[in-house]
């Protein structure tokens, strides 16, 4: 889906806070040999991940969400009522309804922000981006805090090997709002997302909707956990984040050498390793957290970013690609000068 090209003048998008936030406990690969027939060799040398991150039984998503956005809204320097335009991406809400978002309006005080979720899997913060930039660019909002939480621990299937060494809980955010235009400025250069509706069966939660719903034998089978064909998800995301990346390369007329740092979804070193040598980044201009916090879906573009931001990394002025892989299929990139 590209921007659209010309039906009235668009607004520019600036970037102007980040945050995020990570659950306090650590749940090591030696603490997953115990629980499942695996071992840290296979995890570190097949993904990257040396530890995730689990969140407390009755720390929600909506309470990760919170403790990012409150993050990112203090960097911007903005009130929560400046917020008109809230988005919680999540596959893992709270509740059905409401929202997500509107728990974590409720928490942060954005009464004056029309609230709702989104939900695109691992591409769930760009998507949410992409969507923020839209009403931002059509003058339909003016600060938008987008957020992508997951307590992923939730939906693992904890005697699944092939899955539940994979996947963390967190979250991240970011404030965007109507940006000066003036070329050194921050701004959304462009963003891409797209989708395959005929690959749903590769990466999904089969159970707990009306498809499968909520019964004693089907919550006994384990419905309502993360299933993943793990190799065919590996070579479609190598595909279409490569694919989505060099578009957004070559729509905006960036060089790859413009490009400060990619950051990446967190999902697999060798996908990360794969995309990136594929668009001509070197390891050093690649942010990679994965080894920290695993795959937080959503989430894990989010959290990457604001420890880029905050480390140094990436900085005022650096163009940043984002780029994000997921179920669905969904894919997804952004370009963004910060
Ligand atoms: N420990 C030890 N052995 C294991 C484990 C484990 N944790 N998991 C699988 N194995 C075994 C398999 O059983 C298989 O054994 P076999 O050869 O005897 O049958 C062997 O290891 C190889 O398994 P593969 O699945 O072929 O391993 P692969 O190299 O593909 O790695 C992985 C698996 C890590 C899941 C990889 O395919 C991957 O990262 N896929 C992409 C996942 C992803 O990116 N998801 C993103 C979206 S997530 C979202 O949207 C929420």
């Amino acid at each position: 889906m590209n921007d659209l090209t010309k039906p009235f003048k668009r607004l520019p998008v600036a970037l102007i806070g980040t945050g995020s936030y990570v659950p306090e406990r650590r749940l090591t690969n030696s603490d997953l040999e115990k629980m499942v027939d695996t071992s840290n060799e296979w995890i570190v040398e097949r993904t990257g991940i040396e530890e995730r991150r689990i969140a407390a039984p009755d720390e929600k998503t909506s309470d990760m969400a919170t403790k990012a956005a409150l993050r990112a809204i203090e960097a911007a320097g903005i009130q929560p009522e400046e917020i008109d335009l809230l988005i919680v991406s999540t596959i893992t809400p709270d509740t059905f309804t409401p929202s997500t978002a509107c728990y974590v309006q409720a928490n942060i005080g954005a009464k004056n922000a029309a609230a709702f979720d989104i939900s695109a899997a691992c591409c769930g913060f760009l998507f949410a981006l992409k969507t923020a930039v839209q009403y931002i660019g059509c003058g339909q909002a003016k600060t938008a805090l987008i957020i992508s939480s997951e307590k992923l621990s939730h939906i693992v299937n904890w005697e699944d090997r092939t899955t539940c060494v994979l996947f963390g809980d967190g979250a991240g955010a970011a404030v965007l709002r109507t940006g000066s235009g003036k070329e050194n400025d921050s701004a959304v250069l462009a963003s891409d997302i797209g989708s395959d509706g005929t690959l749903t069966d590769i990466l999904k939660v089969p159970g707990g909707g009306t498809a499968i719903p909520t019964t004693e034998d089907n919550i006994n089978e384990k419905l309502y956990t993360l299933a993943m064909r793990g190799n065919e998800v590996f070579r479609h995301a190598v595909q279409h984040m490569k694919d989505s990346a060099l578009s957004l390369i070559e729509r905006t007329g960036i060089k790859p050498e413009d490009i400060a740092l990619v950051v990446p979804h967190q999902a697999n070193l060798r996908i990360i390793n794969a995309v990136t040598s594929r668009i001509g980044i070197p390891p050093e201009r690649v942010f990679v957290n994965l080894q920290k916090y695993g795959n937080t879906s959503g989430a894990a573009c989010a959290i990457a970013l604001d420890e880029a931001v905050r480390a140094g990394r990436a900085k005022k002025g650096d163009i940043v690609l984002m780029v994000a892989f997921g179920a669905g299929l969904t894919w997804s990139s952004a370009a963004i000068r910060l």
